[in-house]
């Protein structure tokens, strides 16, 4: 399929002040689309000017949720290029969305040209201080006018990008998170391991009561039991435990983070061992207080690694440490991948794809 650059006539006001990005709301001047209709297959694709998308109030995803979507990062290192960390993985895995929300997949080396061409036209817009980067965000919708319950037959499939600076204000300061007995996120045989929206329209109602309570976050457990950590939302969390990573298993439920496969790439590097375990509340509680965990962390392409200062769990918390400083082993496996992401420490493990 033919790539076309459509001309771009007014250019919007570049960011001045880079301590100034937050996450997700300023947009850059263009946009990767392409259309897909039964029979025709993918279509027309472009990069265009940013512009609203015109969706008959009929389109499926307005009312089925039929759409799934991506998160990755563009860096820029000291010699000014510009890196994809570990794009094709985030294809891959918008391809396995796609399968399980019945959505037409993607020809993943073709989505990366396009990226790659989008992020060149781009270039201006990806910030050079430290921390921050280009966010890209990869998503697919079912744009067909219909009110029947089936798979769309029509689609788009669209790339925006943002300049961001650190997801959460305090940056690599430790969250609070609390730890939900009631709301769940994902059940067995779910689409707990899609990146699809509901999921994340599903967790706003705990999200917007931890916020009330004073959390920055949810922790939510397995569906079954109410017992087994699985993941934050926004992150996959590792915990500190007797020196090794401990990590819930991927089993249908919590997302097959990238940041997460990287982390446990890098543990087992440095020779740190890796556990993919079911961990519970109870374990935490008894971990965090007899001194056997000792630190944790929650990773998400977002976020990066973000440290965990304390967990509530009902009318008990726990707090990591002192609860405001970054744990060794936490900072460590931050500097090393953000160390590869930038471009200041050598990358063995082939994850750096440079435009
Ligand atoms: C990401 O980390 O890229 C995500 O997709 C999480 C997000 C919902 C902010």
């Amino acid at each position: 399929m033919d790539l076309h650059i459509l001309p771009l006539e007014k250019f919007k006001p570049r960011i001045n002040d880079e301590s100034e990005l937050t996450f997700g709301k300023q947009f850059t001047d263009r946009m990767f689309v392409m259309s897909y209709k039964a029979g025709q297959g993918w279509h027309d694709a472009r990069v265009q000017p940013y512009q609203p998308f015109s969706l008959d109030p009929a389109a499926m995803v307005l009312h089925y949720a039929q759409e799934i979507f991506e998160g990755l990062k563009a860096f820029r290192r000291p010699d000014g290029q510009i890196a994809l960390f570990r794009p094709i993985d985030n294809f891959r895995r918008f391809n396995h969305s796609a399968r399980r929300m019945c959505m037409p997949e993607v020809d993943e080396d073709f989505m990366l040209h396009a990226l790659k061409e989008l992020i060149r036209l781009e270039s201006d817009w990806v910030p050079r201080s430290e921390g921050t980067s280009l966010y890209i965000r990869p998503a697919m919708i079912a744009s067909e006018p219909m009110l029947g319950v089936r798979p769309a037959e029509e689609y788009l499939c669209y790339i925006i990008v943002c300049p961001v600076g650190a997801y959460y204000k305090g940056g690599l300061a430790p969250v609070k998170i609390w730890i939900s007995d009631h709301y769940v996120r994902a059940a067995d045989g779910g689409t707990g391991e899609v990146k699809t929206g509901g999921n994340y329209a599903a967790s706003l109602y705990a999200a917007r009561e931890a916020a009330e309570k004073g959390y920055d976050q949810v922790l939510w457990l397995d569906a079954k039991e109410r017992k087994y950590v699985e993941e934050v939302g926004s992150m996959n969390l590792c915990f500190v435990c007797d020196g090794k990573l401990v990590t819930s298993p991927l089993h249908g439920t919590i997302l097959d983070g990238i940041t997460r496969r990287s982390v446990l790439e890098l543990a087992r590097y440095n020779g740190l061992a890796v556990e993919e375990r079911a961990l519970s509340v109870d374990e935490i509680f008894a971990g965090v207080e007899d001194g056997s965990i000792t630190e944790a962390f929650g990773t998400g392409t977002a976020v990066v690694i973000s440290p965990v200062g304390q967990f509530t769990y009902q009318d008990r918390t726990v707090v990591i440490g002192d609860g405001k400083t970054t744990g060794k082993v936490t900072q460590e496996l931050y500097d090393t991948l953000t160390g590869i992401q930038y471009g200041h420490l050598p990358d063995p493990h082939g994850w750096v794809d440079l435009l």
